[in-house]
Order: structure tokens, then sequence, then C-alpha cells
């Protein structure tokens, strides 16, 4: 089984998030080829049971060039697919102490890339959030089980 895995990870988080996911899947007998969206054009995909798109957050989106390079990417719909972001931590209301939802009006990160691949007529079978502690990062404490769980619902070989 082949998995082709984009990214377009800025500071190195979303590189360490998709080192570990190779790991995990490696051990299953699964190849992962990680691409920064930079470096390959949407035409030269090669064909793969499953693909992941991943990308940091900006100003409540996915970074620009993962949210072109996913409107140019022309995959057969039905396509298997899933979507990893690294986002910040959601913090708590400074005035009800209350932690915003993952899908707020200003975070839209996963949701915009989700859009995007529904509307191409992919078929998501995974998707999770890592957070970053800082703007730059580090990743959150135990982000290795959160790639693990993610890694944990990709159907692999029919299973
Ligand atoms: C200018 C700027 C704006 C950002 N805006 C957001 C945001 O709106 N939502 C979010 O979750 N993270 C935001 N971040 C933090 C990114 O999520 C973080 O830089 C990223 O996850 C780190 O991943 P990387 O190391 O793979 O680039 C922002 C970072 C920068 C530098």
């Amino acid at each position: 089984m082949i998995i082709e895995y984009f990214h377009a990870s800025k500071y190195g988080n979303g590189v360490q998030v998709a080192e570990e996911f190779k790991k995990i899947m490696m051990a299953k007998d699964v190849t992962v080829n990680i691409h920064h969206v930079k470096k390959i054009k949407p035409k030269e995909i090669l064909p793969a049971d499953i693909y992941v798109f991943s990308s940091p957050g900006r100003f409540g989106k996915p970074v620009k060039e993962i949210r072109k390079f996913l409107e140019k990417i022309d995959l057969t719909p039905g396509t298997r697919c899933a979507i990893l972001t690294t986002e910040m931590a959601p913090q708590p209301d400074k005035k009800t102490g209350k932690v915003s939802t993952e899908e707020g009006a200003c975070q839209k990160v996963l949701p915009t890339i989700r859009e995007i691949l529904l509307d191409k007529g992919l078929k998501k079978v995974a998707e999770a959030r890592v957070y970053v502690l800082g703007i730059k990062g580090p990743l959150e404490e135990g982000w290795q089980k959160k790639v693990d769980a993610f890694a944990t619902s990709i159907p692999v070989n029919g299973k």
C-alpha cells in the first residue's frame, strides 16, 4: 500500500508530524512518500492508495501554498484522502475562561481543506489536528499519540 503525503510546513513542526506518520505506517508495511507542496507540482502527483494533505494554520485558514495546490489537483472522484493540520492550541477566552471550539468562526484551517477535497468528490477517510504551543511551535505534549491515533484511523490493506 502506498500513501502520498503532501504538506506545507514552514517551521518544521509539520515535517516532524509527517516523519512520525511515516514511521508508524512503515511498521504496517505501508510506504509513505512525503512531499513539500513547494517542491512538487499538482500534475506530478503519482498514483497512490491514499493521499494525505497537511497544512499549518495562517490567519484562520490553511497556508496559501496548500490551498493553491489543492485547487489544482486532479484526482478521480472517490479517491481516498486524509487531512492532518498543525494549528495553534485553542486558548481560553479572556472574559469567560471557556476554550473556543476547534471550528470557531475565525479558525477554519481543517474545514477549508475538507471543503476543497469534498468539492472535488474525494472521499475523506480520516482527519486530525495536532496543536503547536507557540506561533512557530513546539508541538504540544503527547503529539505523537495524536499522530498514532490518526494513522490508526486510516484503513490499511482493507482493514
Ligand atoms: C503569521 C502567522 C499566522 C498564524 N495564524 C494561525 C491561525 O490563524 N491559526 C492557527 O491555528 N495557527 C496559526 N499560526 C500558527 C501555525 O499554526 C504554526 O506556525 C504552524 O502550525 C507551525 O507548523 P510548521 O512548523 O509546520 O510550519 C500562525 C502562524 C503565523 C506565523
